[in-house]
């Protein structure tokens, strides 16, 4: 048994935060078995790691986020999503056939996740599966939890960046059968979004779905254009999602739907029918999509939401910054779409980067008995002389604070 000590908080339900100040975390074979207010009688001399009253809370789960446009971060953020792609984003992309540049960003990425406390992310990576695998070694390497996938296109692409249908499938089957035994890393299927798949490329990866039993995901109504093209390239369906469900890509779970901002009833019915798992992305809404995610309504009609940082259309890795950002985009959609949205809590938006995100990636994102222990720890958000509660400061750290408030980083302990 080893106890961590200090001010703990984690997620108790999609609502409420569970707060234990001044607690012992108890671990136990890698997994949280207790907390409690002293170290019981039994456990005395056990080895305890001291936090004072630092902030002890689970790690994020970066739900959507491009490996292959981590150095256009932060550049382009004036332009909206079709001339973003084709002005920064498909040039970057095409780097990514070579090995050593795909080597030097992919590792720069998973450093600075690790940094700012993302412990599982969900990867899209680029057309090459060769240098996809590259990442998943690296995320391995750095014990996170993830899915990565090889991006499919096979249309309406540059021609640098436009797939042979066939080849892509081949590429894309070779990419799962190295992969599909990875521990703590596995591969998803990645069409891209219903403009840039053939129906070929979309039907022939549900086989692959089928054969291999893996999910997939995609961006999902994500603009008005892009939710317009969708069901006008695929004319026998009435909606976006409804193109992967007849596809068969939404059997096997998870299915993650990246942005999910302009649903209709038939998408919302979908979602829910496939337990499919949507990401919230406010910042990448923010720079280049402009369109807010009707997150509460869709909370409050139990479709999952999680949040995803969707670097390079967001600007930095923080998923906690994203959990503040969720709560103030929440007032701007009620303030000028009053009749169905209402504001977020800051709970729910915290939730939504933890718990509801670390289920996806397995026993994860709480402190709840039995799952399995990672932590980061938080300090140095308080102004001096003046105290705050345990959820201000964690509300302050999504709000002001960055990586230098993370004072130390759990990540797979199972040697405890
Ligand atoms: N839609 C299709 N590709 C992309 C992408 O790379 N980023 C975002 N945000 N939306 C997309
Ligand atoms: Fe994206």
């Amino acid at each position: 048994m080893h106890f961590y000590h200090g001010d703990i908080v984690f997620s108790k339900n999609k609502k409420e935060l569970e707060i234990h100040e001044n607690s012992y975390l108890a671990v136990e074979s890698g997994k949280v078995f207790g907390i409690y207010e002293s170290i019981p009688k039994q456990y005395e001399g056990a080895p305890v790691t001291d936090h004072g009253r630092a902030l002890i809370i689970p790690p994020f789960s970066d739900l959507h986020v491009h490996g292959g446009q981590y150095a256009e971060r932060g550049t382009g953020m004036d332009l909206i999503l079709s001339d973003w792609l084709s002005t920064y984003t498909f040039p970057e992309e095409a780097k990514f056939s070579d090995a050593e540049y795909a080597d030097r960003i992919y590792k720069a990425f998973v450093d600075d996740m690790i940094k700012n406390g993302t412990f599982h992310a969900s990867f899209y990576t680029t057309i090459h599966g060769d240098t996809a695998g590259h990442l998943i070694k690296f995320m391995e390497d750095a014990k996170m939890h993830g899915f990565v996938g090889k991006v499919n296109m096979d249309m309406n692409s540059p021609d640098y960046l436009t797939e042979d249908t066939e080849e892509s499938l081949k590429e894309t089957e070779a990419f799962l059968e190295k992969h599909i035994g990875g521990e703590r890393v596995k591969p998803i299927l990645t069409p891209r979004f219903a403009p840039t798949c053939s129906r070929e490329l979309l039907y022939g990866l549900g086989r692959l779905a089928k054969k291999y039993s893996v999910g997939m995901q995609t961006h999902l109504v994500e603009s008005i254009w892009e939710k317009a093209e969708a069901v006008r390239l695929f004319d026998d369906c009435s909606c976006d999602a409804e193109i992967y469900e007849k596809a068969g890509l939404l059997d096997n779970g998870p299915s993650i739907l990246g942005h999910f901002i302009f649903p209709g009833e038939d998408d919302i019915r979908i979602a829910k029918k496939y337990n499919a798992i949507t990401v919230h992305c406010p910042d990448a809404t923010n720079n280049i999509i402009a369109g807010i995610m009707p997150a509460k309504m869709l909370s409050d009609r139990d479709i999952k939401i999680t949040l995803g940082s969707d670097v390079g259309a967001g600007h930095g890795v923080a998923v906690y910054k994203q959990v503040a950002r969720a709560v103030q985009l929440s007032k701007l959609k009620a303030f000028y779409e009053p009749e169905n949205n209402g504001t977020l809590t800051f709970a729910e938006a915290f939730y939504m980067a933890t718990k509801e995100g670390g289920e996806v990636f397995g026993n994860l994102g709480s402190f709840e008995k039995g799952k399995d222990f990672e932590a980061i720890v938080i300090d140095g958000v308080e102004d001096e002389g003046l105290p705050l509660s345990p959820a201000n400061r964690l509300e302050r750290f999504c709000y002001c604070g960055d990586d230098r408030n993370i004072i130390a980083r759990y990540i797979a302990m199972d040697h405890f």
